[in-house]
């Protein structure tokens, strides 16, 4: 695909997931992540990385846009895109994000990964989370 081919709201997504990094509360980790989530019915919701002096309090953009998103009401996801500093390389989620982005977001949630220049490379939670957990099925959503 592309950056011709990349829909108005994807690039915007991008863009707002650069924007959403500076925001990143990171005295200890030194490494800024933004994250912006899109709604299916349009909304975008925007996530920054929060460390914390107690290292495993902190919390990654990723979930900190998915939990605003879940807190405010919404359950259906379209795409999430991801922004760090990195020049060289996609920024790509942990795997503690990938088991809740792959719960809340499903399989089909498009995934781009970016680079400050942005830059993308598109996935899934797919391709992300091969042979996942998901018993959670079961349960009430
Ligand atoms: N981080 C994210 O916010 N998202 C990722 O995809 C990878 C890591 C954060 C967590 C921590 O604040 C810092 O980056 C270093 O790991």
């Amino acid at each position: 695909m592309g950056d011709s081919e990349l829909p108005a709201e994807i690039k915007k997504l991008i863009e707002q997931s650069q924007e959403a990094k500076t925001h990143a509360y990171c005295p200890h980790s030194k490494f800024h992540v933004g994250a912006s989530l899109l709604t299916k019915d349009g909304k975008v919701f925007n996530g920054c990385n929060v460390d914390n002096v107690s290292h495993s309090m902190s919390i990654c953009a990723e979930r900190c846009a998915f939990f605003k998103a879940i807190s405010e009401g919404h359950r259906d996801f379209k795409a999430i895109a991801v922004a760090s500093d990195m020049a060289d390389k996609f920024i790509s989620p942990c795997g503690a994000c990938r088991q809740v982005m792959y719960e809340l977001g499903g399989k089909d949630l498009e995934v781009y990964l970016t680079k400050p220049d942005l830059s993308w490379k598109r996935t899934t939670m797919e391709e992300l989370m091969p042979l996942p957990f998901d018993e959670f099925k079961v349960a009430s959503k």
